[in-house]
């Protein structure tokens, strides 16, 4: 039976590279139903829709949801993301944000000759920390206003998300998992992710465990990534991280990522960790290898493993990196 999944192009390149992403899944030979959604910038624009309840609670009975990119620069920030991304992530509960990085993927063969070992995975909590929203103005366009800000972090929240990075550790070769954090300055919410942390490390004695401060971690992530193997940090760090980490494996075009709700409560929603580049719109420079990589998290989440293998073969060939997005998306899909 096809998995039914509700597409969301997006915004600038967002359409352009789900497009090749769904070409592949069709050369993979995996069987799937599509349920497109026009939302994003452009949608808001028109007519002020950024997400209903109604599509919201559509989704809950879907497999799978497939997103682009959202984003315009005509939009003040945060409608989008805050009301659709961040909404999708936080009301279907998707609480573990698995972004995969691997060094054979670089784009430069002189990177990729050095770097070849390396492969690792980062576990970004994906819905608290400052991205939950609380906070607000005091006095807000005066010369005596106060933003604030706030981190909530949940013992629930933290717990549920170390686990499945413990659990992703244990079922990887080098079994092992480093803690990312702050706990030398947020010393409430450093404490309670350290906490927790190291007692639920002593529920998998077969797993090594690190701990490095975030600032420390960007260095390791450019001199020394193969000291890695799975991570696991609060939402911020994991966005800005992820990035770093995008960049010294071969470039943000190639970096996927699963939002997972992995208790299966509902869909879990996959996308590329780039955002819609509105400057490259229409060039075909946009690389769709991150969204193709990212079709293959969908289908292996939900079950096809062989598909999955062979896109991720199919997008590790060095000479399919060249060309325009059609072009790298023809030459996947010839390969699987
Ligand atoms: C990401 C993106 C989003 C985030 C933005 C678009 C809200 O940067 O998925 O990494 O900050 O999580
Ligand atoms: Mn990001």
């Amino acid at each position: 039976m096809a998995y039914i999944i509700g597409v969301i192009g997006g915004d600038g390149i967002g359409p352009e590279v789900v497009a090749e992403g769904l070409k592949v899944l069709n050369a993979a030979g995996v069987e799937i139903d599509i349920v497109a959604y026009d939302l994003g910038g452009d949608r808001y624009l028109r007519d002020g829709t950024v997400l209903s309840d109604e599509i919201l609670e559509e989704w809950r009975g879907l497999d799978a949801l497939y997103l682009g990119a959202v984003g315009t620069p005509e939009v003040p920030p945060g409608v989008i993301e805050r009301g659709l991304l961040l909404r999708m992530r936080f009301e279907l509960d998707l609480y573990v944000n698995r972004r995969p990085f691997q060094g054979h993927m670089a784009l430069s063969e002189e990177i990729a000759a050095d770097q070849e070992a390396f492969t690792f995975e980062v576990i970004r909590e994906n819905t608290e920390g400052t991205y939950t929203g609380e906070g607000g103005f005091l006095r807000r366009y005066t010369p005596k206003e106060v933003a604030t800000q706030g981190s909530v972090n949940t013992r629930y929240g933290v717990e549920r998300c170390v686990r499945y990075a413990f659990e992703l550790a244990r079922s990887r070769p080098k079994r092992h998992l480093t803690l990312v954090h702050k706990t030398n300055v947020l010393t409430f919410a450093g404490d309670l992710w350290e906490r927790t942390f190291n007692e639920v490390a002593e529920e998998y004695p077969d797993v090594a465990t690190a701990y490095n401060h975030v600032d420390a971690a960007c260095i390791y992530f450019v001199q020394d990534p193969k000291s890695y193997d799975v991570i696991v940090t609060d939402n911020l760090f994991g966005d800005i991280l992820t990035d770093l980490a995008g960049a010294v494996s071969g470039g943000i075009g190639l970096a996927a990522s699963a939002n997972l709700n992995p208790d299966r409560t509902g869909p879990s929603m996959f996308e590329p960790v780039h955002g819609s580049a509105p400057d490259i719109v229409g060039t075909g420079k946009a690389n769709p290898t991150a969204a193709i990589l990212s079709a293959a998290m969908m289908v292996e989440f939900l079950g096809e493993a062989s598909a999955a293998t062979r896109i991720r073969a199919a997008c590790a060939v060095p000479e399919i990196q060249h060309g325009t997005t059609t072009e790298i998306g023809d030459a996947i899909a010839e390969r699987v």
